[in-house]
Formats: structure tokens, sequence, C-alpha cells
């Protein structure tokens, strides 16, 4: 199926490493321009040029913390220009994963939970809003919010259950308020996914626990239907379908990409 993607514009927050990049890498090889943000500029542009290069695609990295609204404001203008005055896609996506408010409740800092949640939800939401008015304009647009399934469990992980569940909501609302326009929004959750960072980070697990990598990724695996590690690309493979004009009867709707974690069924 053709997603119908090329000759759109994108502008994917957190693009520079991990699920973002990999949507990015997905949304240019299907033929779009993509601006990707982040806090870093080394590695942003870096990633930008190797992205550019093997897509052949224009791939331009703007630096914004998302927790600044002021900053927010001027990446996405400074975006639109990068695309040519158009952003057909958002995808809010940048966030620290798994949070930073962990642990018994007697440990948990305020300042943790309200960093977790300006970052995330109201980053997701300083980008819609700054994004909106371009959408409205064009009459046509698609935001995906990269969620997580911390939503729909509890992991001793306070802040990322709490902000990804309000995501939830927040995605309706969107959908609600911009679909008249056009513009339809989606929430995919991530379960746990396998990055650039995983390598370093499950090898750090399995020595606390004293079992081999191996084991350990039999583990995360077997909680899965499929009984893998789903890919960041595989997660961009579903945002991507949900950027794309395909997806025109899927709006304020909730998808994991995750493999089939859990035993919960949705209905
Ligand atoms: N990986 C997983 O297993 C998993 C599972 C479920 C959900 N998720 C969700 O998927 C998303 C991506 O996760 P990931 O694993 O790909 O994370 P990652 O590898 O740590 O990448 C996060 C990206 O967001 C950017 N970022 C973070 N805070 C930012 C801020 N305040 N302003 C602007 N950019 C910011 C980072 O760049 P800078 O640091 O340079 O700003 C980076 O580009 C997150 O929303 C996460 O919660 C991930």
């Amino acid at each position: 199926m053709d997603l119908e993607l090329a000759g759109k514009t994108a502008l994917v927050t957190g693009g520079s490493r991990g699920i973002g990049k990999a949507v990015a890498r997905e949304l240019a090889s299907s033929g779009c321009a993509v601006v990707i943000c982040a806090r870093n500029a080394e590695a942003l542009a870096l990633t930008a040029r190797e992205l550019s290069e093997e897509t052949g695609q224009p791939v331009t990295g703007i630096t914004a913390d998302l927790t600044s609204t002021e900053d927010v404001e001027r990446m996405v203008k400074e975006a639109a220009r990068a695309l040519g005055g158009r952003i057909d896609i958002l995808v809010n996506n940048a966030a620290a994963p798994g949070g930073i408010a962990r642990g018994p409740l007697a440990g948990i800092r305020d300042e943790d939970v309200l960093a977790d949640l300006n970052t995330k939800v109201m980053g997701y939401l300083r980008c819609a809003r700054a994004v909106a008015p371009y959408m409205q304009r064009q009459g046509w647009g698609r935001i995906v919010n990269v969620g997580g399934l911390s939503a729909r469990r509890s992991a001793g992980n306070l802040s990322a259950g709490v902000r990804n569940a309000g995501l939830v909501n927040m995605t309706k609302y969107l959908a609600d308020e911009l679909g008249p326009y056009g513009v339809n929004v989606n929430l995919v959750h991530p379960g746990t996914t396998r990055t650039e960072r995983s390598g370093p980070m499950h090898a750090e697990q399995a020595r606390k626990e004293g079992v081999s990598v191996e084991a350990l990724e039999k583990r995360i695996a077997g909680a899965n239907s499929t009984k893998r590690i789903v890919d960041a690309r595989e997660v961009a493979y579903v945002v991507a379908f949900l950027a794309s004009p395909r997806a025109i009867a899927v709006s304020g709707e909730v998808l994991a990409a995750s493999g089939g974690a859990g035993q919960a069924v949705f209905h």
C-alpha cells in the first residue's frame, strides 16, 4: 500500500535518537521533508545529516527545549520556514522514556513528577497548539502522539504511567477540536522497545540482577504475544501509517505497538 506520504512535511520531536529518529527515518524514506527537534544541537545535527544522506530528503535539525513555551513557538516557526510554510504532520515524541519519578511513594519528589508532566504532557500540548494553526489553514493534518504502555499497567513507575494515561484524554480532546479541519489525532503506545540505548541499558540491568543479557531479553520478549522485542523501526511503521492520508478513518484512538504486551484485553 502506498501511504501517500511523498511530498508531505513533518515535524518530529525528540527526533535525534531512539523512536523519534526511527520515525523521522521512516517518514523521510516515504518522501516527506522532515524537521527533527531536540535539546542537544550536536546530536541533532549528526542525525539530520545521517538521515538526509540516507533518504535523499531534506531533514533539518532545530534545537528546542519543549518545557519552554517560548522555545516551542520559535521552533515551530523555524520548522514551518524550513518546510516551505506547511506542517502536515506532527509527531509528538520527545520525553525521557520511563519517566523520572519512580519507586516507593515516600521517595516521590514533586519536582520529578512535575518535570515529567512538563516535558511530555505540556510539551506535547505546546507543540500541538503551535502547529494547529498551520494545519487548520491547510485544511489537512495529522498529529501522532507517542505515549507508552505504562498508561495501562503499574510498574513502580509513577509519572510515566500518569503522563501516558493523560495523553489518552488529550489525544481525544485534540481529535475533536481539530477534526473539522481535516486533522486526525491519534496515540501510539510503544511497549519496551529496542533502540540504540537498549544494549547498554539491558547490560546494566542484567548485571544488577545477576543474569545474562540473553536471559533478560528472553524474559522481556516472553511478556509479549509475539515473544520478541519490538524494534523502534516497527513502532515507526505504525506511526507512519497514522501520519498518512490512509489513516483518514482513525482519529482520537489509542494503538499499542508492543507486540502484544500484557494479558489485558481492550474493547
Ligand atoms: N524506548 C522505549 O522502550 C519506550 C517505551 C514506551 C514509551 N516510550 C516513549 O517513546 C518516546 C521516545 O522514547 P525513546 O526511547 O526513543 O527516548 P530517547 O532515546 O531517550 O530519545 C528521547 C528524545 O527526546 C529528546 N528530548 C527529551 N527531552 C526533551 C525536551 N525537554 N525537549 C526537547 N527534546 C527532548 C531527546 O533529545 P535531547 O536529550 O537532546 O533533548 C531525544 O531526541 C518517549 O515519549 C518515551 O516515553 C519509549
